[in-house]
């Protein structure tokens, strides 16, 4: 079975094809993606609109260039996966249109897809696959969520920000040092000069005794931080991203140390763009070595948004014998609110 995967849901339009046997792991054939990050920058953030109609004119040479990688002419697909949600309604509806117009035009059926099993599937498609159960990290720009996966379609919410997602107190902090956007990413470059104990910012319900997160306060106490700083920011500008990194990550890791001994799990996934941060990575290493267990993560392309994601969470659904998620029949719609327990099959609950 070949599944062409599209994604759509915010600022990266991807496409990519992988092919799946009634088991074992999917192989990915071809990939293309492109990022918007450049086109929204000057805005200091995604733009729905400008996200949308940039989807529009991708989509079709993305799909072009991954049947191109995968040498597989378009006639060859048996499904078409589209992420239905959660993210911006323009957006989805670009990929969930195209989606259902080719499954249409090809006569195969086409399939919503939930973007966060998107990501927390991902790891399957590396060199070092995980194993189910597991515990799940999703950290992306708009979810923080600790999971417990005990199968496909078989998720069981932990945890959750009652506020802001790690990645937005990465990037609203990041906005607050004048950084730029996606601040993520550049305010981990500028940490590694920094200093993370030279300021002593709050870690938010660290010892809250479950497993929820909370980083809203973190960015206010960042802004306060620098206002007191005033001139002086700029010198210090380095040491302020060091302690902000290192208190996310601090709160990260131990939730994520925390889920582990409450289920008793050997093997912790870690998705969505922030799993690309060294220092959490580098953290969570230290940990699962001192306490013997496995740690995986999706390869470094496939940690953000990408299509191959969205084309692996269908083909290991169907693999799993999974009803299609609705809706069929040529119709299409998308979710962008959509949580992840409408996709879980019920009655799973370990
Ligand atoms: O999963 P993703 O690509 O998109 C969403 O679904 O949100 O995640 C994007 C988020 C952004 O907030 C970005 O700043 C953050 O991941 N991010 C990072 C790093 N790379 C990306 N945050 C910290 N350190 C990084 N190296
Ligand atoms: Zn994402």
């Amino acid at each position: 079975m070949l599944f062409l995967g599209i994604e759509s849901s915010c600022d990266e339009t991807g496409v990519a094809l992988v092919q799946a046997q009634a088991s074992g792991v999917p192989r990915l054939l071809g990939a293309a993606l492109h990022s918007q990050v450049a086109m929204h920058r000057d805005y200091g953030g995604v733009v729905p609109e400008l996200a949308s109609r940039d989807h529009i004119r991708r989509v079709l040479p993305l799909t072009e260039a991954a049947l191109a990688q995968a040498a597989v002419p378009l006639q060859a697909i048996d499904a078409v996966a589209y992420t239905r949600g959660p993210g911006l309604a323009g957006a989805l509806l670009v990929g969930a249109g195209v989606a259902a117009a080719m499954a249409m035009a090809l006569g195969v059926p086409a399939l919503p897809v939930h973007h966060l099993e998107g990501h927390l599937l991902s790891p399957f498609l590396s060199a070092d696959p995980p194993e189910f159960p597991f515990v799940a990290l999703l950290v992306s720009g708009g979810h923080t969520q600790l999971m417990r996966v005990d199968g496909v379609g078989r998720y069981h919410l932990l945890g959750e920000t009652i506020d802001d997602a790690a990645g937005e107190a990465f990037d609203k902090s990041a906005k607050v040092l004048g950084l730029g956007y996606p601040g993520g990413p550049a305010l981990s470059a500028l940490a590694r000069e920094g200093d993370p104990n030279a300021f002593a910012l709050p870690r938010p319900l660290l010892h809250s005794g479950d497993l929820d997160f909370s980083f809203a306060g973190l960015k206010t106490a960042v802004l306060t931080q620098a206002r007191k700083l005033g001139p002086a920011l700029d010198a210090r500008k380095a040491d302020l991203a060091a302690a902000t990194e290192a208190a996310i990550v601090d709160v990260l890791v131990h939730k994520s140390v925390a889920a582990l001994r409450a289920t008793g799990l050997q093997r912790l996934v870690v998705a969505g763009g922030v799993g690309a941060n060294q220092r959490l990575r580098q953290r969570l290493g230290e940990a699962a070595a001192r306490h013997g267990w496995r740690l995986h993560y999706p390869e470094v392309a496939l940690c953000t948004d990408n299509g191959a994601m969205i084309a692996l969470a269908a083909a290991m659904r169907w693999q799993a014998g999974l009803a299609p998620l609705a809706p069929a029949d040529g119709a299409f719609d998308v979710a962008p609110r959509w949580p992840l327990e409408a996709v879980t099959v019920v009655g799973t609950d370990h």
